[in-house]
């Protein structure tokens, strides 16, 4: 049975999408069979594997179809080229489901539902959220088990994260009790940048200690452009310091999937 990872931070651009994509994939090079589920009208993870352009034009279905109601989640699924992972990729139509989802009943279980359906299909199922926290990313909180929250290391960062924390109180609270942070794991990460570390430690210092993963995602350049390819960095360019530090980190999240397994 899969643990259920949900990658969120209202806030854009902190390398949500990065990050899903890359840890799936390495996840998926270990060994471990993967999910990711695109849960992002921008479709930045499906394009991110390959997906894009008139291929994502000829999706038969998509998160919308399964969010709604309208498809079984095994046939939105699709293949991807890389080992071990496969796909529920997200157009634009997803937007759309904003505003539809308010008239179902259980409006923010609506993904979990149909998560629950394919839950056994999986080892590890990595949902990318979009960047706000609205019905669709209320949503990914309540379908998951655990979430990771990437994070900057910029000194407006530490903005929101606690908006974050206390939706993740309330939904434990209401709707999904067994969840847990798994960890926060700093993105973009430039270690000559004298403000980076200053800023890291004022984070560290409001959170447990054992919160933050030991590896941190450094600015790479090879990252930026993994995407455009529709690769995964490990696939792009395996000898990247950017394939490093997701293979390492992926390696971190195995290891604290294993814990919370022993939970679920
Ligand atoms: N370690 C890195 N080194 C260099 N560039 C990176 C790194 N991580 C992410 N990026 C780049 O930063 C940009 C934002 O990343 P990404 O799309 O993953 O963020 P996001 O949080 O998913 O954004 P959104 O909130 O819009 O969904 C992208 O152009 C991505 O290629
Ligand atoms: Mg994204």
């Amino acid at each position: 049975m899969a643990v259920i990872i949900s990658i969120v931070n209202q806030k854009g651009g902190v390398a949500k999408t990065t990050t899903a994509v890359n840890a799936a994939a390495a996840l998926g090079a270990m060994g471990k069979k993967v999910l990711l589920v695109d849960l992002d009208p921008q479709g930045n993870a499906t394009a991110g594997l390959g997906i894009s352009g008139g291929a994502k034009r000829e999706l038969e279905s998509t998160t919308y179809d399964v969010i709604m109601g309208e498809t079984r989640p095994a046939d939105a699924i699709v293949s991807t080229k890389f080992k071990n992972l496969w796909l529920m990729p997200a157009t634009q139509s997803l937007a759309e489901a904003e505003i539809q989802l308010l008239q179902f009943e259980n409006k923010n279980l609506q993904l979990k539902k149909a998560i629950l359906q394919v839950r056994n299909d999986y080892d590890i199922i990595i949902i990318d959220c979009l960047p706000s926290l609205g019905v669709l990313a209320l949503n990914g909180l309540n379908a998951c088990d655990r979430i990771i929250i990437p994070m900057q290391c910029e000194p407006y960062s530490l903005e929101g994260v606690a908006e974050l924390i206390s939706i993740v109180k309330r939904v434990k609270k209401t709707s999904n009790r067994g969840l847990q942070i798994m960890g926060i794991v700093f993105t973009m990460v430039d270690t000559k940048l004298k403000v980076n570390r200053e800023v890291m430690r004022a984070i560290k210092s409001k959170f447990p200690e054992d919160v933050f993963f030991n590896t941190e995602i450094p600015r790479n350049v090879r990252i930026t452009e993994a995407p455009s390819h529709g690769e995964p960095i490990m696939y792009y360019d395996p000898n990247s310091k950017g394939a490093d530090a997701y293979g390492r980190l992926a390696k971190e999240i195995a290891r604290r999937c294993k814990a919370a397994e022993e939970l679920l």
